[in-house]
């Protein structure tokens, strides 16, 4: 009888965090190293979040809280949703977890079964189709293509749809692209949800904030009301108030799905950290000012690695709309060699040479389920990027 789950046998660990710890290990080991793998801002969680946390274990807020959520960050999030997405939820209709992964974890946890699939669009954050897999159903990669800017179309989806089908993953702006769907493009998509009134909708805004050049973010629930009761609108802190380690996620929907992800919560994990959540009142209630700030910085870090990275023969990088990931197809270097001899047989080769010859750590297209390509967090320092992509500028100039 094998120890190990059947389950476990059929996930892999997750490739950013793979690559991640990789560039960490060569940095330690004094190799001069660029990571460009991690899918966090560099900036530090604004002082006055730290305050609200601070403030709390002075006041003794260290207890367990409600398994779901404290009142006060339940009502946070009911205004945040109103204010920014004209959403109407009530706090009975929220739940809040240790980070948009538990959010998105215990909702598939909490409604599949063997043989229901789900949807999912490729290039897709690394995490959905092993949480499927984990919960028991059956990801169905729907791949969209580098002249849709890598965003998905209503044909696709349609085709990818059938009666066993129980969710669409939706995210915008994406990880890994940055593509963000505008809301004619999500309203093709919606319209055919409609047609098909079994299919639910898991969107995940996490990089709502993060968007630049004047797009107009939108969400399912918004572009098509009809759409409000099959609808999961997950959100969280983590990467528009740079709070990635306080671990907050939160999402609104039907009552009864937020209960059964509570009942999953309560039997797993329970509360999420109270002092965080007190964090995460202030980051939803307090000001949001330097979201704007911070994504002036991001806008120009994106421009600088979108124009670097189209100068090389052999490399498309489409300019996204936001988060903060750039996915520039390789299409013309496969095949090549590098200066030190490695055959570019696909990305996963191009990011491992990449890094071993320059010390760049990129990720490889594949684990997105989209090839061939590679993906870059440019959410690090304007001279570390500039550096990285002079570097990735002269591999690929080597490459024959
Ligand atoms: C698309 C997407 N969804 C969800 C998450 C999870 O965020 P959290 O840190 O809140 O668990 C991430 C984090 O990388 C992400 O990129």
């Amino acid at each position: 009888m094998p120890f190990l789950s059947d389950t476990l046998s059929r996930v892999k660990p997750s490739p950013t965090i793979a690559v991640s710890n990789k560039a960490q290990e060569l940095k330690a080991a004094g190799e001069d190293v660029i990571g460009l793998g991690a899918g966090e801002p560099d900036f530090d969680t604004p002082q006055n979040i730290k305050d609200a946390a601070i403030a709390a274990i002075e006041a003794g807020k260290t207890k367990y809280t409600a398994v779901d959520g404290i009142a006060e960050l339940k009502q946070a999030i009911c205004a945040k949703f109103k204010r920014d997405n004209n959403l109407d939820y009530t706090p009975d209709q929220v739940s809040v977890s240790g980070g948009g992964k538990q959010v998105l974890y215990n909702a598939l946890m909490a409604t599949l079964n063997p043989g229901d699939e789900v949807v999912i669009p490729a290039p897709y954050w690394v995490s959905y189709p092993d949480m499927v897999l984990l919960a028991g159903g059956t990801p169905v990669v729907a791949e969209a293509q580098l002249q849709t800017g890598y965003k998905l179309t209503p044909e696709q989806l349609e085709a990818a749809i059938t009666d066993k089908t129980k969710w669409l993953i939706f995210n915008s702006p994406s990880n890994p692209t940055g593509a963000g769907y505008s809301r004619e493009e999500l309203k093709g998509l919606t319209d055919v949800l409609m047609r098909h009134p079994h299919v639910w909708v898991m969107t995940d805004d996490m990089y709502e904030h993060l968007a630049y050049d004047g797009f107009e973010f939108c969400t399912p629930a918004e572009v098509e009301p009809r759409l409000y009761d099959r609808t999961l609108t997950v959100n969280g802190v983590s990467k528009a108030y740079a709070m990635t380690g306080w671990r907050i996620g939160y999402a609104a929907g039907p009552k009864e799905l937020i209960g059964a992800m509570r009942k999953i919560q309560s039997q797993s994990t329970s509360n999420p950290s109270s002092v965080s959540q007190w964090a995460a009142v202030e980051a939803l209630n307090g000001t949001q000012d330097y979201i704007a700030t911070n994504n002036e910085v991001f806008k120009r870090r994106r421009d600088l690695v979108v124009s670097m990275l189209n100068e090389i023969e052999g490399m498309t990088c489409p300019t996204p709309e936001g988060a903060f990931y750039v996915y520039p197809s390789i299409g013309g270097l496969i095949g090549k060699t590098s200066a030190k001899g490695t055959k570019i047989v696909d990305d996963e080769a191009f990011a491992t040479a990449l890094l071993e010859e320059t010390g760049v750590a990129v990720v490889f297209g594949a684990a997105f389920g989209l090839s061939p390509n590679f993906r870059i967090s440019y959410a690090t320092s304007d001279a570390e990027l500039k550096d990285a992509c002079e570097r990735i500028q002269r591999f690929c100039a080597a490459l024959s």
